[in-house]
């Protein structure tokens, strides 16, 4: 025999109409009886975090600096585990709330603030603030190489948001400042998907060839959500990217001081002042990304509970980092040579271009071991990107 278990049937609206009228709140409040428990602010009872708090604006306005000066509710090293932002109040009978990440070294940067703010007012516009009308018409060789270039960047600008956006709801609220930053890295991040892939489609030419960035970052699980030890992925399938600590140094430090050395070395490529241009609004951006991640780093390693497991934990990090990236972006021959056509003004100019591409690219892996240095990771030794390209 089997037995049918009967769903909740869902009301009409009609019912639903007369089923809330009956609750006691709007029984009440139709005889003029308010619950105003929200409303009391009184010091010692109140349900109010905080009252009488008067943030001065600056020049600029009201900064989150200013707030945190005004209301003294500067960070501290814990979180609790609710979902209250920082400085509230609760409802009676509030509930708890897990995140994956609560502790201030997990997550902060002592930049973070004021690059959320600068991040806030620095916002710009691929479709009106990109002089278009500057195009010029390009030989085909460097109109090709322009386009593969731009391609290889439109991928990996939105594959960084593939992989950043899951981790959002990871941080606790009481820190909202990462939260904040974060979504300003994915605007970033999608204007500069959109201002690359305008810039293939705006010149004669077009999208060019896909590189397996995407595949292999989705190999390693880096662009999947699972229920696994965080949104990353499931533990030990996907070291690179598995915890925030891994994610940040790959993506922010790693990638992004990569793609920023590539945005300098574009605009000395750039062959109109259109294309440079682009790279000198994209740069501003991809700085912030990557100072985050720097000082990010220095945080964690500054106030890790135990430095000497941190510090080896990310070193590993990093000795896998440097490989995957090198293989899927330095030696991938689709940036080396179109780089290299731009460098060298022309197909013919390829092999002297690749002497300029093999100098970007010792410069970029040198401005790595200075970067990951000054936050107290000395990579020069154990780095392995090598000093020269093998060509
Ligand atoms: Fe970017
Ligand atoms: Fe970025």
């Amino acid at each position: 025999m089997t037995t049918t278990v009967s769903e909740p049937q869902t009301p009409s609206p009609t019912e639903y109409a007369d089923q809330i009228s009956l609750r006691p709140y709007a029984q009440a409040v139709r005889k003029g009886d308010f619950d105003l428990t929200w409303f009391n602010a009184e010091p010692g009872g109140g349900i109010w975090g905080q009252w009488g708090i008067k943030a001065e604006p600056s020049e600029r306005g009201i900064t989150l600096m200013d707030v945190d000066r005004a209301s003294g509710l500067y960070p501290g090293p814990h979180a609790p585990p609710g979902v209250t932002p920082r400085g509230a109040g609760n409802e009676p009978g509030l509930g708890p709330r897990d995140w994956d990440l609560n502790d201030k070294h997990e997550l902060w940067g002592e930049n973070l603030v004021t690059l959320y703010e600068e991040a806030t007012s620095r916002q710009w516009r691929a479709t009106e603030d990109i002089d278009w009308h500057l195009l010029e018409e390009l030989p085909p060789d460097l109109e090709r190489a322009t386009c593969q270039f731009n391609t290889f960047l439109t991928m990996g600008e939105y594959l960084v948001n593939d992989v950043l956006a899951p981790w959002i709801p990871a941080f606790n609220t009481y820190y909202h400042e990462i939260k904040l930053f974060l979504a300003t890295q994915l605007m970033d991040e999608a204007r500069h998907t959109e201002v690359f892939r305008k810039r293939t489609f705006a010149n004669g030419g077009g999208l060019g060839m896909t590189l397996d960035l995407g595949n292999a970052l989705a190999a390693i699980g880096a662009t999947k959500i699972s229920s696994g030890d965080g949104p990353g992925g499931e533990p030990g399938k996907n070291p690179l990217f598995s915890t925030w600590d891994h994610v940040s140094y790959a993506i922010h430090v790693v990638f992004e001081g990569a793609i920023l050395s590539m945005f300098r070395f574009g605009e000395y490529l750039g062959k109109t002042d259109l294309d440079k241009q682009i790279f000198r609004m994209v740069m501003q951006d991809e700085a912030r990304h990557v100072a985050y991640g720097t000082m990010h780093l220095k945080y964690l390693l500054d106030n890790s509970p135990d430095a000497d497991a941190q510090l080896e934990r990310l070193n590993d990090l990093a000795t896998a980092s440097e490989m995957f990236f090198l293989d899927l972006f330095f030696m991938h021959p689709a940036t080396v040579e179109s780089c290299s056509i731009l460098a060298g003004d022309g197909l013919d100019g390829i092999e002297k271009g690749l002497e300029i591409y093999k100098m970007a690219y010792r410069k970029m892996r040198e401005e790595y071991l200075l970067r990951t240095e000054s936050a107290g990771l000395n990579r020069r030794e154990a780095c392995m990107l090598p000093p020269d390209l093998p060509f």
